[in-house]
């Protein structure tokens, strides 16, 4: 058993308007709302941060945004800041999603900029890395993990990394209901917390949660969320209902 505290991270995407995505955060405080077992994390779009605030205001319930700018501020038409963020109570943030690195063509070197200026306004970066189906059968999968970590983490330093949070998330079992075996995403998250230990000292990568993504269902969870170095989920379709969602989360709860 570990000394971290499981998290559970709800990736809405882009679903859900500002009053749909209250109404979720109202059932979730409902239920879960005064759990502590194990930490929650809501990443509603930007649109619903606000009311989705307001609607876990009092919760354990904590607010994640899915991306942000670089910047504090400035002419980036369509960006939103990381102190924009702070004012909205937002305590973590989704970087270097897949979809984010495919669709708008995030590279390594702009998602190292986004978590150096995450940090730097207290939020808690749940940097996202991963290998396509291409990477993964070709063998590559570890060097690309290693190259997405490395990059991104460069320039961080030691006694702000305990606040990162690593996010593994296959390509290939995004949203496709495939998910990866527990041999293979805990073999990923060794290595991944060997690279930790490399960057940061063995006592600070014992502190950093590793979550995996991937078509993470409560039917497949307890089994994953078993293995010694996997700390949680980062949900995407399951985290769009609150009953899908709340057996996730009672699924950490069970393996504390
Ligand atoms: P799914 O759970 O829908 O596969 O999405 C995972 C994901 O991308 C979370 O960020």
């Amino acid at each position: 058993m570990s000394s971290r505290k499981k998290l559970i991270a709800g990736n809405w995407k882009m679903n859900k308007t500002a009053s749909d995505g209250a109404a979720l955060v109202s059932e979730l405080v409902a239920t879960i709302g005064k759990q502590t077992d194990v930490e929650v994390v809501l990443c509603p779009p930007f649109t619903g941060l606000e009311s989705a605030a307001k609607a876990l205001d009092g919760s354990t319930l904590k607010l994640g945004a899915q991306n942000m700018h670089f910047e504090p501020s400035g002419a980036f038409t369509g960006e939103v800041s990381a102190p924009m963020l702070r004012a909205l109570f937002t305590t973590h943030v989704i970087l270097g999603h897949s979809e984010r690195r495919s669709y708008f063509a995030e590279t390594d070197a702009l998602i190292n900029k986004k978590v150096l200026a995450a940090l730097k306004n207290q939020l808690r970066p749940i940097l996202c890395v991963g290998e396509s189906l291409a990477e993964r059968e070709s063998g590559a999968t570890l060097k690309v993990v290693q190259t997405q970590t490395e990059a991104a983490l460069e320039g961080v330093a030691k006694d702000q990394a305990a606040s990162l949070v690593i996010a593994y998330e296959p390509v290939w079992a995004i949203g496709t209901g495939k998910v990866a075996t527990t041999e293979q995403a805990q073999e990923v998250h060794a290595f991944i917390r060997g690279l930790l230990t490399k960057l940061f000292t063995e006592p600070v990568a014992q502190k950093i949660r590793i979550l995996y993504g991937g078509s993470m269902k409560p039917a497949n969870a307890p089994e994953l969320l078993a293995q010694k170095d996997i700390d949680g989920g980062l949900i995407g379709g399951a985290s769009l209902e609150a009953r899908s969602f709340v057996e996730l989360v009672k699924a950490a709860a069970a393996v504390v």
